[in-house]
């Protein structure tokens, strides 16, 4: 199994049986304009929220690989106005475990606001803990600290792929704090550098986690790490 940075919180993972893709914002991250997203054919996309910097390419991605659509009930509502059939939707919500053809996907608390492109009201923010393989993954999605966190301590979470850029999410210190919360050394960083608010300095990040006994993972842009 592996996991590829696509940029900001866009992240594919190859997981048993099929691939997924959290939160596609390509096309407009300058940063990113190396990937093409028609090269991109995941069986689901997994959305955390209905922020524009998590959506973007939802609809144009869809389409070209029929994937299914995976988000809280009401960013799911989105996701059908923008086109993508019905069948090729799945709303849940928190607590809910979805049985999926790569294991499975239980929807988590993320502390965020949540609102459509269209001005709409999208539930609220989730994160997810994806099992396959014998491998348990947490995506947090964009979130502040929580103590709801300490919820997935016994989990037994082999990685995590949490926001560090601070400003609109939790940054570094708080992450590390999150990384104890949920009792999981091996960290993704994701949400970062994107805009001028969310810059941050990597070796800093990367000192501080390690400080604390933790890994923290920064992929390049396109950049692939086996889970
Ligand atoms: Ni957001
Ligand atoms: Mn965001």
């Amino acid at each position: 199994m592996k996991a590829t940075f696509y940029g900001h919180a866009s992240i594919g993972l190859d997981l048993e049986g099929a691939n997924v893709l959290f939160d596609p914002f390509i096309t407009p991250n300058e940063q990113a304009k190396a990937i093409d997203i028609n090269t991109l054919k995941p069986d689901y996309i997994i959305l955390s929220h209905g922020h524009g910097d998590h959506v973007a390419d939802v609809a144009a991605i869809q389409k070209n690989s029929d994937a299914t659509v995976i988000a809280i009930v009401e960013t799911a509502a989105w996701v059908k106005r923008q086109g993508v059939s019905e069948e090729k939707i799945i709303g849940m919500n928190f607590g809910g475990t979805l049985q999926t053809s790569f294991g499975t996907v239980k929807m988590v608390y993320a502390l965020h606001t949540n609102g459509t492109p269209d001005g709409q009201y999208g539930g609220v923010p989730a994160g997810y803990i994806i099992e396959s393989g014998h491998k348990k993954i947490y995506y947090a999605g964009d979130t502040a600290l929580t103590l709801e966190m300490k919820l997935l301590a016994d989990e037994e979470l082999s990685w995590a792929m949490l926001p560090i850029g601070d400003h609109f999410t939790m940054g570094i210190d708080d992450a590390i704090k999150a990384a104890g919360f949920i009792n999981c050394k091996n960290i993704i960083g994701m949400h970062y550098n994107t805009f001028p608010v969310i810059k941050i300095n990597e070796e800093e990040a990367k000192r501080k986690f390690a400080a604390a006994g933790l890994n923290l993972h920064l992929l390049p842009i396109g950049g692939s790490l086996a889970l």
